[in-house]
Parts: C-alpha cells; sequence; structure tokens
C-alpha cells in the first residue's frame, strides 16, 4: 500500500542526508534549530510534486539541477522590509555618510560603492538608495552605485522589477512614498531615480567571487545559513573587500565572532557597526565582539 499524496513520509536519515547535500553543493546549513521548518517545506514541496517518499525527493533532486534549485528556492525564507533595523539606518545617515561625505570631498569623481549582500526581495537596497537620497548633501554628484545580490533568483526578480504592496511601503512616511514611488494601481514601483542606483545579481556568498572594493557592505540576516566555518571565511572575505574606514552592517543577531580579522565596533545611538580600521590594526584594534574602542 502506497502512503498518500498529500502525506509524505520523510524519515530523520533522509532529511539529514538532504541537509548534507545542500551544504556540500551549496554551502547553505539548516542547522538544527531549523530543522521544523526544514522538513514542513520539505513536505510542502513534495506534496507539490506528488512525491510520497524522501528517497524519491533525493533521487530527483540528485538527478535534475532543475529539481534542486526549485526545492532550494522553497527551503529560503525571504523576510525582509524597508528600514528593517531603523537605528542601523538612521546610524548610516548620520555617521557613516557624512564620515564618507568628509573623506570623499575632494575626489574626483567622488564615488560611494555599497554591497548588499543577502538582498532578498530588494527592500534593503533601495532603503539604502533612499537614505543616501536624504542623507548626501549633493547626491546627484557622486557616482553612487549599489550592488545587489542574492543566491535566490526568484527573489532578484522580484527586487529587479522593484514593485510592492501597500502594506510593504506601510512604514515609510508619506513623504518617502511620494518621492520614491510610484503608483500603479494598488502597487507602488519605485522611480527610476532610486532603481538606477541599483544593480542586481545572482550571487551564492559561499563561493568566493572577486568583488573589488566597497565603502559599506550590509549583511544583514544572511549569517544564519552559514557553518561557524564558512561564516568565518565569509567575514574575512568581507574584510578583505572594504576600504580601510569601511563599514561592516550585521543583523541584530549577528556577530563577528570567530572571524580572525580585527574589526574596530562602533556604536552609535544603539546601532553597532564594524569598521575596517583605517591603517595597520593598532593597539586599539580590537577582535570584532570585544570592548568597544
Ligand atoms: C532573511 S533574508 C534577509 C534579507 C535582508 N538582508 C534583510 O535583512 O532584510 C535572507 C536572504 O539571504 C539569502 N541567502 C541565503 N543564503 C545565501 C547565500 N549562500 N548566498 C547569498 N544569499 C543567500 C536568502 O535567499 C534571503 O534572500
Amino acid at each position: 500500500m502506497g502512503d498518500k499524496i498529500d502525506n509524505p513520509v520523510v524519515t530523520e536519515h533522509e532529511l539529514s542526508e538532504l541537509r548534507s547535500l545542500i551544504e556540500t553543493r551549496s554551502g547553505i546549513l539548516f542547522d538544527n534549530s531549523r530543522h521544523r521548518f526544514l522538513s514542513s517545506r520539505v513536505a510542502e514541496y513534495m506534496q507539490r510534486r506528488s512525491l510520497t517518499r524522501g528517497a524519491d525527493l533525493l533521487r530527483l533532486i540528485t538527478s535534475s539541477n532543475v529539481e534542486y534549485e526549485s526545492l532550494l528556492e522553497r527551503l529560503l525564507t525571504q523576510e525582509t522590509r524597508f528600514y528593517r533595523y531603523p537605528e542601523m539606518f538612521s546610524a548610516f545617515e548620520r555617521k557613516v555618510l557624512p564620515e564618507m561625505h568628509m573623506k570623499k570631498f575632494w575626489e574626483n569623481p567622488r564615488t560611494l560603492r555599497i554591497w548588499s549582500a543577502g538582498c532578498a526581495t530588494g527592500e534593503e537596497p533601495y532603503t539604502i538608495a533612499m537614505s543616501i537620497c536624504e542623507t548626501l548633501e549633493f547626491a546627484e554628484a557622486w557616482n553612487v552605485s549599489i550592488l545587489a545580490t542574492d543566491v535566490s533568483r526568484e527573489a532578484l526578480q522580484s527586487a529587479e522589477r522593484g514593485v510592492y504592496t501597500r502594506r510593504a511601503v506601510e512604514g515609510l512616511t508619506p513623504h518617502q512614498v511620494e518621492t520614491y514611488f510610484l503608483r500603479v494601481g494598488e502597487q507602488y514601483m519605485v522611480k527610476p531615480k532610486i532603481r538606477n542606483m541599483v544593480s542586481f545579481a545572482p550571487m551564492n556568498l559561499a563561493q568566493t567571487v572577486y568583488m573589488g572594493r566597497f565603502d559599506c557592505i550590509f549583511c544583514m540576516n544572511v549569517l544564519i545559513y552559514f557553518s561557524d566555518q564558512r561564516r568565518a571565511a565569509l567575514i574575512q572575505r568581507f574584510y578583505e573587500y572594504l576600504e580601510p574606514g569601511g563599514y561592516l552592517f550585521l543583523g541584530h543577531a549577528e556577530s563577528a565572532a570567530n572571524a580572525q580579522v580585527k574589526f574596530n565596533q562602533v556604536m552609535h545611538d544603539g546601532a553597532r557597526l564594524l569598521q575596517k580600521p583605517l591603517g595597520m590594526p593598532g593597539p586599539h584594534a580590537f577582535a570584532a565582539t570585544e570592548a568597544t574602542p
């Protein structure tokens, strides 16, 4: 007797095989804290594919890249919103951008390169763009480029469209909605002024790619997808990609603990930023989780 299609059966062993297959293949880790999430998303996927046994799922994804990618898409969480951590964006506007303004005032061209690593559906890079427009004096005189990357192609497609529901823009001020969005029926589309500041590209952060240098890197709520070892290696790469004096923005629950590199920890109105030292690390450069200078 076969199992019912609406009740797929995946054993613990199959689930753990799936977990290690994803880690080996994509460098993405679903640890024990996300066990329930993983098993329920896998069950949903199997129902859609009319699969009843974990063994059939494993066979399918090992024999087809398309199926593997499609399952992976279902397992990634794209939860995000505009100005997700207001105090971080306030620190960006009040501390980091004025600092960049001073530092680059005499540069010609005056450039600002920012990376939103793990940008999901685009709210984060568009928030960065809005913050820059609202804060940077003579923003139009700057050559601003915001690179936004994610491993999820579906999330990137939606980010590139830049069309959001009324609910998504609810947390913005009426002035921001009016200045940066066009109303299209019941939806809100980012205006070209903002859209053109951002370029999107698919990228798996577990893989090493030459990126050039950035003034700021935002990598919020993505490190949970990495093992301790990969996380430390990624933080090390972020450090190398940053200009001296550049900033790394992590999510609330994330830290650069265990990384070998020495960021300075900078507190600004409740926000914790990590800054790459300006010159050679001196006696005041601490490991990222240690005391504030
Ligand atoms: C919870 S969202 C965070 C979005 C945004 N940074 C924020 O904080 O609001 C996590 C994003 O990380 C992406 N992600 C997960 N693993 C990744 C990897 N190895 N490389 C690139 N992106 C990854 C997911 O696809 C998802 O869009």
